[in-house]
This record gives structure tokens, C-alpha cells and sequence, in this order.
């Protein structure tokens, strides 16, 4: 269904986010027909390019980056026709008029910050004072939103001096990936787990975000962050939210942001003896962490692991394992929950233990299994086996399934409609860093030094540890 005509202004528009996924998204968006006539995209940044340049860094970036198969030849060309370059400065006043000339009254507008967070303020104030932040007008911003609460808060205040709440979009791109959508609509479609979806049944649950690669390129950044920083305040909270929270009384977006924050609220402080830091060890191409980072004396982490507890009702007494890090085994991320035993086995001890598990595999290979316990085939008795319910995404829900579509493209449409519901608003962003600080202000305090791990390992031998201390494993991650 194709969305109302809009203006689409990406500050930031020659720099490596925009080249990468945004412009990616919106052609994707425009191949499958969403994207009215007279829809416009302009490229907002510093240096001086016309239009004919412009449209031509963009035909390159969807060549280089472009995943999906189902645009047709050409369609390039009649996308980049809606392009448009503006030369802006920031912080001075060059460019603003000749932008507020350009917009279209009535309209749609969407203002795409890809630019550095210091710079936020002075994009809002001068859109405001341009008379382009009204009604339709909305903001997006991309993380980092923040490095702690104090900055956090100082970014909501200057972005809330220009723009209503409701006009503000803060980015995560987890909430985007079809699988975190799906795990709503798994948890609150059927009848099947609501019911025991609570510490009553369920054992625990593990949260693993694991990746092949380093920090790459982006070393200065990386090394002020972190994973607790760069992941885990931002995207493994939301998938700990999205499974936690209650059942919010409709899917509309404060109704499910308040159903999260009141997760996020309910987060136990984490002790140091439930958290292991590890950085990345020396690769066959000779890099390491410390390398890759520039410091030889970075403290920051490029794997973290973590047993959570969170203090309500539902949830007191299951413990949530989260875990992320670079340079592991396998790019593999999934939520699992694993549900307890059954109370009694008429089947005697040698049937052995048997758990229900629900994966959710967000990526690759999307989909969900459900390990169900059943008998061995075969006259050799009562002996049991656990098997999945595959559900493969792309095998059960045929080709359309296969052409996952990308985060950007889902959030980016949702901006132009209006619908906040997978954003996140500005004071769960802050009890978010309310519930980091601590734990960081704590590792700096104690001079805490990650353990070092090997590369294409499952992170270090104590975040296994971490696990088998309470009867627990962690699952395997696998390709
Ligand atoms: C980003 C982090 O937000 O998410 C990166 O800054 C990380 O460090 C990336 O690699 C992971 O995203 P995805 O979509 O590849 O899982």
C-alpha cells in the first residue's frame, strides 16, 4: 500500500549510515511501489555536490549495497529522480532558506538526523526557526543517544525545546528486524504460551547476540562505548522488554512503551559477580582488540555476559542471560526460553530430564523452533527424545518470506505514517541509561579489566562459567 506523497530530508546524506542502509531501504521501498510520484528525497549535508552528483552517489551506493532481488532493471534510474541535493551547514546559516524553498506545503515531512548527536540541538533549533518543524514535520535520530542518563537527558531537553515528543522518532533497529515483530505477535497471537509465559514454567531465558566481526573501522567510537554501550542498552533491552513486558491493552505506541519502561524499571541492579567482560585476542591476520581500537590500554569490551533478575510479579525468581560480542563463532542471534521440567516423570529416571525450549532466531535463518519431547520410534520402550517444531520463515511462508525486508525499510515507512509504536520515547531511553550507569560507574570504580577470548570462540571461558554455576548452559552458537 503505498504511503502519502512525502519529503524526506537525510542530514547526513553522503555519509556511510545513508549510503549503507538508508537510501537502500527507500529504494526497496520505492521498487515495491510504496512511494508516491511526487515523494521526494533530499540530501542534506556539508559538502558542496549538485544534484547530478548527488543522484550519482546515490545509483552507487544502492549498487554496492542493495541485498534485495526484487527490483527490476532500471528502477534505479526512476529513483533517483526523486533526488535532490541541498548544501547546509549546521551550525552557520547557509542552505537553510533554499531547504524551508524546497519543502512542500501540506506535506508530510521527515528530518533524518544521521549525523553526530553533538550536532541534534542545532538542527532542531535552526528547523524550528525555519518553520519547518509544524505538525506534519518529524524528527528521526539514530543512536547513540547518549553515553549515560546526564547526556541522555540533555539531548531529550534540547530535541523537546524545538519539537513535540510525538514528533520525535529515536531509532533502534532491532525493533525493525521481522522476527522482534513477529515475538509480539507470537506472544500475544496465541493461546498456546501467554499462559505460561512466567517464572511459574519458565526456567530461565537467554538472550545471545553473537557477531563475526570486529569493531572494523569505527575504533575511536567503539572503544568510548563498548558493548554494554553499542548493544546492550539499546537493542538487547528491547528484546528483554519485548519478551518481559505485559500484555500491553492495545499495539499502539504508548501502550507498548509503557508496558516496556515498566520492564525496564523493574531491572535488578546487576552484581559484578554476574557480569563477564571479555575483548577479542589476537586473529590470524594479526589484529586485536587493543589493536583494532587504537589503545593498547583500552579497558572497554567487545563481548559482555550478564544474568539479569527483574523484580515483579511475572518475573522474580527466572533469571534473563544476555550476552553479546564481536569476533564469535557464528553470526548467529536468538532469544530462547527454556521452560522448567515437568514436575514429575511417570516415565522413571531413565527416560532422562526433558525441557520445553522456544527459540526465537532472529537472525540468520529467521524463524522459531519449539524443542517438544516425544518418544524415541522403535519397540525399545519408553525412551524420549526431544525434536523441534521447525518454523522456518521462509519454508512455511514461501518466496515472499525469503526477501526479508531490511529494519530501515519498516521504520522508515512507519516515520511517514506516523506510527511510533517500534521508536523508542525519550524516558525509556533515560531508564535505560538508569539502569547502565551503575553497572559501568561500577567497572570504573573497581578498575575492572575485561578477559581476553579468542576469536571465532564463544567468548571467554567465564561467561560459560557464568552459566554452569547455576545448573545452566548456555546454548550453542552455531552457524
Ligand atoms: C549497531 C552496533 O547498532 O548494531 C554495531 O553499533 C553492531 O556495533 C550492529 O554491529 C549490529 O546490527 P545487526 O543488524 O547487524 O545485528
Amino acid at each position: 500500500i503505498p504511503v502519502d506523497p512525502f519529503d524526506l530530508v537525510i542530514f547526513g546524506g553522503t555519509g556511510d549510515l545513508a549510503r549503507r542502509k538508508i537510501l537502500p531501504a527507500l529504494f526497496r521501498r520505492f521498487c515495491s511501489g510504496q512511494m508516491e510520484d511526487e515523494s521526494r528525497i533530499i540530501g542534506a549535508a556539508r559538502s558542496d555536490h549538485d544534484q547530478a552528483e548527488y543522484r550519482q552517489m546515490v545509483a552507487d551506493a544502492i549498487a554496492e549495497f542493495n541485498t534485495s532481488t526484487t527490483c527490476e532493471a532500471g528502477t534505479i534510474e526512476a529513483f533517483v529522480e526523486r533526488i535532490d541535493y541541498v548544501h547546509v551547514d549546521a551550525k552557520g546559516e547557509e542552505g537553510w532558506d533554499k531547504l524551508a524553498s524546497m519543502m512542500h506545503p501540506n506535506r508530510v515531512r521527515a528530518f533524518y538526523f544521521s549525523v553526530a548527536p553533538s550536532l541534534f540541538g542545532d538542527l532542531a533549533e535552526r528547523l524550528h526557526r525555519h518553520g519547518m518543524a509544524d505538525g506534519e514535520s518529524r524528527i528521526v535520530v539514530e543512536k547513540p543517544f547518549g553515553r549515560d542518563l546526564d547526556t541522555a537527558r540533555a539531548l531529550n531537553d534540547v530535541l523537546a525545546q524545538h519539537f513535540d515528543e510525538s514528533q520525535i522518532y529515536r531509532i533502534d533497529h532491532y525493533l525493525g528486524k521481522e522476527t522482534v515483530q513477529n515475538l509480539m505477535a507470537v506472544r500475544f497471537g496465541n493461546m498456546l504460551f501467554e499462559p505460561l509465559w512466567n517464572s511459574q514454567y519458565v526456567d530461565h531465558i537467554q538472550i545471545t547476540v553473537a557477531e563475526t566481526v570486529g569493531v572494523g573501522g569505527r575504533g575511536e567510537y567503539y572503544d568510548r562505548s563498548g558493548a554494554m554501550r553499542d548493544m546492550v542498552q539499546n537493542h538487547l533491552m528491547q528484546l528483554l522488554c519485548l519478551i518481559a513486558m505485559e500484555p500491553p491493552a492495545q499495539f499502539d505506541p504508548d501502550a507498548v512503551r509503557d508496558e516496556k519502561l515498566k520492564v525496564i524499571r523493574a531491572l535488578n541492579a546487576v552484581e559484578p559477580k554476574d557480569m563477564v567482560r571479555g575483548q577479542y585476542g589476537r586473529s590470524e591476520d594479526g589484529s586485536d582488540y587493543l589493536k583494532d581500537v587504537e589503545n593498547p590500554r583500552a579497558s572497554s569490551e567487545s563481548f559482555i555476559a550478564m544474568r539479569v533478575g527483574i523484580s515483579n510479579w511475572r518475573w522474580a525468581g527466572t533469571p534473563f542471560y544476555l550476552r553479546t560480542g564481536k569476533k564469535l563463532r557464528a553470526r548467529a542471534s536468538e532469544i530462547a526460553v527454556v521452560f522448567k521440567e515437568t514436575p514429575h516423570s511417570i516415565f522413571g529416571p531413565e527416560a532422562g530430564r526433558h525441557r520445553n525450549i522456544l527459540t526465537i532466531r532472529l537472525q540468520p535463518n529467521e524463524g522459531m523452533d519449539l524443542d517438544v519431547t516425544i518418544k524415541e520410534p522403535g519397540p525399545g520402550g519408553m525412551r524420549l527424545v526431544d525434536v523441534p517444531l521447525d518454523m522456518t520463515f521462509a519454508e512455511a511462508l514461501g518466496p515472499e518470506a525469503e526477501d526479508v525486508p531490511d529494519a530501515y525499510e519498516r521504520l522508515i515507512m512507519d516515520v511517514i505514517r506516523g506510527n511510533q509504536t517500534l521508536f523508542m520515547r525519550g524516558d525509556e531511553v533515560e531508564a535505560a541509561w538508569a539502569w547502565t550507569d551503575p553497572i559501568i560507574a561500577g567497572w570504573e570504580e573497581r578498575g575492572d579489566r575485561p578477559v581476553t577470548y579468542e576469536p571465532g570462540s564463544s567468548g571467554p571461558e567465564d561467561s560459560l562459567a557464568l552459566m554452569h554455576r547455576d545448573g545452566r548452559r548456555w546454548r550453542e552458537i552455531k552457524p
